[in-house]
């Protein structure tokens, strides 16, 4: 157990690396497999029938070993020199076709499972909850699907099928050495303990050490990849030298533990070899002393011998590929771990109401949630309100008053702790998440864009929109014009995350996405905020043409855009301060006062 003070991240895979516990877990997890590769039953039928008929021919060599010693050699007869000679080649030859199909047939399906399941990963992640990416980084996933899945791909691939290949030469060359000689035999695999048992023991080590190098390169990885996104604030703050110092803790740490599983195998490997060649070499020792009494003749030894370096050779393989299975089997497991990740947010079994015909009126009904990550410290309260469809309601409040976190619950990122989120008086969680989503359009604070050009971005709204439609919702949106003047129009690239836009046209294009979808509810958190007055003025007609008689939501940071909401939400600390129109407010709220006062400028983010 001395690698069990590791990186705090690796903390979670140790428990069961070094126990039987983990030992009977990796067996399993290799099972798991199974279901991937069977639909490809048939080429790996066929890798196995390459692999045996390869096998067997190999071990048929042998044969003409012993013929070539005993009589081509020994009776020094050049007739049956040429014979033997002539078997080992066309054995050579069909061994070389053999293993042409037992290569390609493995290392394809190899490549196919590990496609699907790269697959299979990416396709349940995507459905999973949202916070279970709070607690799992965007880089601990991505080398599940990288590095995780490629290491499946070479044990699929070609560990797996040596290990498969060893194994059957191994077997078939112990039946030829019983069939050549019983006590020579005997010798050789008393000395089979002595390297399967380090093998063993070795083996785990290595397993244990490749999960946690695993786990500190995937440490790495986001490490990297948070400094280059935030290359900009490292700079500005002159940052560099530590983020050198950081990064260079995270990779030594990774190589360390590289270098300790490396070092295991140097030993596991080296001892295999010390431990087989003494044998053998015990082994010549013995059956010499037979061939010089006349007890065995000098072909038997020869083909012996040749078989005793087959089962060397392969339990050398097979002690190589352990290492291989056993990161493998590492890999698999977290993979499998990953996939068997249930999500939260579940739509109902069956008898789902579709949200479509429903009215649009939104309710909360005595609401109280927790972010998942802070589970004493509500986020809403006993929230109880109304959004009356086709009415505009606008939520007003200091920063980190709840107003996004309403917008979560309501596009059911996030179930409630008590109390139910209601969509036409039905509660949420009876639809089916996507259809409830498709009710709805977001323009978020932080505008989301993908690293694809214009259209690509806006037409996220509706895959189906023709690129008028889409021209069409940009001028509403007020985005055309800017749009126009990018060096390829609609068809420019954005750079990731749209780094190429500024902040407000990054908002033009959410907006133009939300006007694409055509919602029944508009959920506008702060849309307006990073535009500058005069497009601030012009998108503001936009949205308040596309609010017309849709349910909105609209979380303000200005006055002008909330002063003609059909009502008015005033929020802190979770709960409902107060609730009515601008003029009442003015009355009733404090708070509402203080917040126009400062005409909500610096207030919510
Ligand atoms: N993903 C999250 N995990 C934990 N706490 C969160 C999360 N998002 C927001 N919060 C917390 O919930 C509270 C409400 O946040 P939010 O709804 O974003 O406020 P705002 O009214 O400014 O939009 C804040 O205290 C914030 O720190
Ligand atoms: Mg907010």
């Amino acid at each position: 157990m001395e690698s069990s003070s590791q990186t705090p991240s690796s903390s979670h895979v140790q428990n069961d690396m070094l126990t039987p516990k983990g030992q009977r877990k990796s067996l399993r997890v290799l099972f798991e497999l199974v279901k991937f590769v069977q639909p490809y039953r048939g080429r790996v039928l066929a890798a196995l029938v390459a692999l045996i008929f390869t096998a067997s021919l190999t071990l048929s060599v042998g044969h003409g070993v012993r013929i070539l010693i005993d009589e081509g050699f020994s009776q020094q007869s050049s007739q049956q020199l040429a014979s033997a000679i002539q078997f080992i080649l066309v054995v050579t030859v069909l061994i070389s076709i053999g293993t042409f199909f037992r290569f390609y047939l493995v290392s394809s399906v190899g490549e196919r499972v590990s496609a699907d399941i790269r697959l299979a990963v990416f396709n349940h992640v995507i459905t999973l909850h949202p916070s279970y990416f709070e607690t799992h980084g965007s880089g601990e996933i991505m080398s599940r699907l990288t590095t995780d899945t490629t290491l499946l791909q070479s044990i699929i691939g070609s560990s797996f099928s040596m290990a498969m290949r060893s194994a059957f030469m191994c077997t078939g060359a112990i039946i030829m050495l019983f069939a050549t000689n019983i006590k020579l035999t005997l010798i050789v695999l008393a000395s089979v303990p002595f390297v399967l048992v380090p093998i063993l023991i070795y083996g785990r080590r290595v397993r244990a050490l490749s999960r946690q190098s695993q786990d500190s390169m995937a440490d790495v990885g986001s490490y990297a990849g948070e400094a280059i996104e935030h290359i900009k604030t490292v700079q500005s703050y002159s940052h560099e030298e530590q983020e050198r110092a950081s990064f260079a803790t995270e990779v030594e740490k990774a190589f360390d533990i590289g270098r300790q599983r490396v070092m295991q195998r140097a030993i596991l490997i080296s001892g295999v070899i010390v431990i087989v060649f003494s044998a053998i070499a015990g082994m010549l020792w013995v059956g010499g002393s037979d061939v010089i009494h006349g007890v065995m003749s000098a072909g038997d030894l020869g083909a012996f011998v040749f078989y005793a370096i087959m089962v060397a050779s392969s339990l050398a393989t097979i002690s190589e590929v352990m290492g291989e299975l056993q990161r493998a089997a590492g890999a698999t497991e977290r993979l499998i771990e990953l996939l068997h990740v249930d999500s939260h947010i579940v739509a109902p079994n069956q008898s789902a109401v579709s949200p479509q015909t429903l009215s649009a009126e939104v309710e909360f009904d005595d609401v109280t949630f927790c972010y998942p990550s802070r589970p004493d410290q509500a986020a809403i309260k006993q929230l109880t309100l109304t959004a009356e469809e086709g009415k505009v309601l606008a939520l007003v409040g200091p920063s980190g008053a709840g107003k996004t976190t309403l917008f979560e619950l309501l596009q059911r990122f996030y179930d409630p702790q008590s109390g139910k989120v209601t969509l036409g008086g039905i509660d949420i969680r009876q639809f089916d998440p996507s259809k409830l989503r498709q009710q709805m359009a977001l323009v978020p604070q932080q505008p989301a864009l993908f690293s694809h050009n214009v259209f690509h971005n806006i037409r996220y709204g509706n895959p189906q929109a023709t690129d008028e439609q889409v021209i069409e919702a940009a001028k509403k949106a007020h985005a055309h014009d800017f749009v126009m003047s990018l060096p390829d129009g609609y068809d420019s690239f954005l750079g990731e995350r749209g780094v190429r836009l500024s902040g407000g046209q990054r908002q033009r294009i959410a907006i133009a996405r939300a006007i694409l979808k055509d919602p029944k509810i508009l959920l506008l958190d702060e849309a307006t905020s990073a535009l500058d007055s005069e497009s601030e003025y012009h998108v503001q007609q936009a949205l308040e043409e596309l609010m017309r008689g849709r349910t909105t939501l609209i979380i303000a940071h200005r006055l002008s855009t909330i002063q003609h909401a059909d009502q008015i939400a005033v929020f802190e600390q979770g709960r409902l301060a107060d609730i009515g129109n601008h003029a009442s407010l003015m009355q009733s709220s404090e708070l509402y006062q203080r917040l126009v006062e400062l005409q909500f400028k610096h207030l919510s983010h």
